[in-house]
This record gives structure tokens, C-alpha cells and sequence, in this order.
């Protein structure tokens, strides 16, 4: 018994309405489609995965390393052209699913084949509907009894021969392909399936399918300075007038290279001197809030959201008190944070060690991503 996987995406995602169409989307650092590949790819019972997809669609498709054929204008047509092309590589039953559904699981599949195993020739996945369900446009015009509803979800799975001699009985198009069973007058099964294989259709079901995958993301970051005579700190942006100054390539802001390294590493980009080489003349005296705004924009760019920012600064003198909160206001209005979300401390090291003596400041940072 032979078991293949078709997964659907030759679908232009009308109702969604976006560039890149939506089961080619980003989803957690890979494309929505890619889910539900992966979930059949490393279930023991699927033979092989066959994808349909629409030829207007090569530049993404392209980019995933699977047995592909073209889909039709509709559904069903897309359906039979993956359908055809498994039976001819000898399947005896097909998963069929939607791309559009990334978070199929293991437990739901099992459920599918188990059913097809015991001898059913088609079977659905379905959950209840929780929603009381009115009829009507502008009033109502009834009440339906929900308990006799059910939402139906993919993979359905169908004994492939059965399915295409309904297929060929049939002229009609379908929305899902248990239909065309149904119509022939075939018993279609149903197991339980999972309120997460919800179907992307809006920019809504995005979004919540974004929530999903999102992950909490800590990066930290620690930097020293060496301390020498001059007019003054910069610490976080703000310039403290005293007898001394940082030394270093760029202003040596040791605050702000602390935290763009926490920024970097949250997001798994390395660290501040691999981006801004203390070699580079381009930073030679650089306002280090620079490096806060060009980490700002790769967070943007990868979609990640800054939670919060904690800070430490460590030395003897200057004392940090007095400009604390200046700090605090600098850092929250470069980081784009509420005041709450950004936290200023400082210590000593008790007189001891470099900090303890004088030769150097140091600062450390930890900030809180999303994303
Ligand atoms: N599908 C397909 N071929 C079609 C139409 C749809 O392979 N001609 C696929 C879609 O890519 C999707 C699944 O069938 O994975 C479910 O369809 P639906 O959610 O309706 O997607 P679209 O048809 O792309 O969206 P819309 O109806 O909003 O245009
Ligand atoms: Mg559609």
C-alpha cells in the first residue's frame, strides 16, 4: 500500500491579495508551503510528496527541492494533474493538502492513514463548529443546528483509483475533493482534525500563523574602553564633561557598543566589529548612535520587534547618577521604546580590578526581541 502526498499551490490567493502569493510567504524563516512539506517529508508512512504549482510561480517554487507538475485555473483541475502524476508513479492512496495549511501535524496525518488503512476509501479531517451559525444577509433568516456541522481541513485522503473514476463522472468544480466521492455516492469518512491546521486566506489567518512561529529572542553584549586623560565621556549617547575621555576608534562609546551587540546577537547577526571594523576610517570618530540606527534597520528588516533594553555600567568615575536619566531618554528615543521598556544601571567594582582603578569602563546589555 502505497501512500503519496499532493500538496496544492497553484492558487493565486485572490482573497488574500498580496505580491508574493500567500503560500509562498515567510513564515519562521522558510516559506508557508515548506511547513506542510516538511511535515509529510518526516512522516514514516508517506512514500513521496508530489507539489502542484501554478507556472506563474517559478521564481518560488523553484527555490524548494521537490517533485513538482502545473496545476489548472481551478481546484479540482490542479488536483487531478498531481493526481494523474502519482498514480503513474504507482500510488495506491493520496494525502491530499492544502500549501496554504503550514501547521498540519503528525497526529492528524496518522489519523488520515489510519482510516485509510482500515479500509476506507475516502477520509476527511474535521473540526466541530463552536460558533452558533445564523443564515441571512442584512437580517436573519434562520438558525442552523450546528451540531450537525463540521469545518473541513486537509490532507484528505482517498484510494487513488476510486477518487479519479469520480473525478471522471464528475463536470462540476469543487472545493474540497471529497466532494466528488460524496457525488458518486461513496462513503466518506470523517477523523478529527486540529483548530492549528487552519487555512492562510486572509491577511488576519497571517498574522495569527506569524504568532505562531514567533519566538522570544534574548541577545547580551559586553564592551570595554580604556579611559584616558581628555574633556570628557560619552556614555549612551550623552557627552558627561569631566577630566577624562574613552579611547578608541569611534567616539568609544562603551553603552552603545554593548547594546548593538546585544541587538546583534538577538538576532543571530554576529557582533559590532564584524559589521563596523575598528579598521574601517569611515567610523574613525563615529557617533556610535549610528550603529544603534543601522541595527534598528536590520531589525525592521527581519521582522523583529525590541522588547526591552537593561543595561549596566560599570565604573568608578564619572559618577552616573546625575546623568541617568538623560542616558535613559537618549537610549529609549534611539531604540524606539517606552521609558518602562528601557532600564539604566550603574555600579562599581568596589575599587577593585581595571574599573575598580580607573583604566577603563565597561557596559553590559540585554535586550528582549520578538520575532
Ligand atoms: N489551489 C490550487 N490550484 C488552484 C486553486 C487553488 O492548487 N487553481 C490551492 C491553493 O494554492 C491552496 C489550496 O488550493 O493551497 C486551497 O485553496 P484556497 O485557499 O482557495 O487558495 P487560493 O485559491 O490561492 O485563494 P483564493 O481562493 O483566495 O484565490
Ligand atoms: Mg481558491
Amino acid at each position: 500500500m502505497k501512500i503519496s502526498s499532493l500538496i496544492v499551490a497553484a492558487g493565486s490567493g485572490e482573497r488574500f491579495g498580496s505580491q508574493v502569493p500567500k503560500q509562498y510567504l515567510s513564515l519562521g524563516g522558510r516559506m508557508v508551503v515548506e511547513h506542510s512539506i516538511n511535515a509529510f517529508r518526516s512522516h514514516a508512512e508517506i512514500a513521496d510528496i508530489c507539489l502542484v504549482v501554478s507556472p506563474k510561480h517559478t521564481e518560488y517554487f523553484s527555490k524548494i527541492d521537490i517533485p513538482h507538475v502545473m496545476g489548472g485555473a481551478t481546484r479540482s483541475e490542479s488536483v487531478l494533474a498531481g493526481v494523474q502524476a502519482l498514480k503513474s508513479q504507482g500510488a495506491d492512496y493520496v494525502l491530499i493538502h492544502d500549501a496554504a495549511r503550514p501547521f498540519i501535524s503528525h497526529p492528524v496525518i496518522d489519523s488520515v492513514v489510519d482510516a485509510l488503512k482500515s479500509g476506507k476509501k475516502g477520509v476527511i479531517p474535521v473540526v466541530a463548529c463552536v460558533d452558533t451559525i445564523k443564515t441571512g444577509g442584512e437580517a436573519v433568516t434562520g438558525t442552523v443546528d450546528r451540531a450537525t456541522l463540521n469545518r473541513v481541513q486537509t490532507p484528505q485522503g482517498f484510494h487513488i483509483e476510486t477518487l479519479l473514476a469520480a473525478y471522471d463522472q464528475c463536470n462540476t468544480t469543487y472545493t474540497d475533493d471529497a466532494q466528488a466521492l460524496e457525488a458518486m455516492g461513496v462513503e466518506v469518512g470523517m477523523v478529527v482534525g486540529c483548530e492549528d491546521t487552519f487555512k492562510i486566506t486572509t491577511k488576519d489567518d497571517y498574522k495569527r500563523a506569524q504568532q505562531m512561529v514567533e519566538k522570544i529572542r534574548v541577545g547580551q553584549g559586553f564592551d570595554v574602553h580604556q579611559l584616558i586623560d581628555g574633556d570628557g565621556v560619552i556614555l549612551g549617547g550623552v557627552k558627561i564633561p569631566c577630566n577624562m575621555m574613552l579611547k578608541g576608534h569611534s567616539d568609544a562609546d562603551v553603552v552603545l557598543h554593548a547594546l548593538v551587540d546585544a541587538m546583534l546577537g538577538a538576532m543571530g547577526k554576529g557582533d559590532i566589529g564584524q559589521h563596523f571594523s575598528p579598521s574601517d576610517e569611515r567610523w574613525k570618530g563615529a557617533d556610535s548612535t549610528m550603529f544603534v540606527k543601522q541595527a534598528m534597520t536590520w531589525m525592521e528588516e527581519g521582522g523583529f520587534l525590541l522588547q526591552n533594553a537593561d543595561i549596566t555600567i560599570i565604573c568608578e568615575a564619572p559618577k552616573i547618577g546625575p546623568h541617568r536619566d538623560a542616558i535613559h531618554a537618549q537610549i529609549a528615543k534611539l531604540l524606539k521604546l517606552a521609558p518602562q521598556d528601557v532600564n539604566i544601571k550603574a555600579t562599581t567594582t568596589e575599587k577593585l580590578g581595571f574599573t575598580g582603578r580607573g583604566e577603563g569602563i565597561a557596559a553590559q546589555a540585554v535586550v528582549c526581541m520578538r520575532g
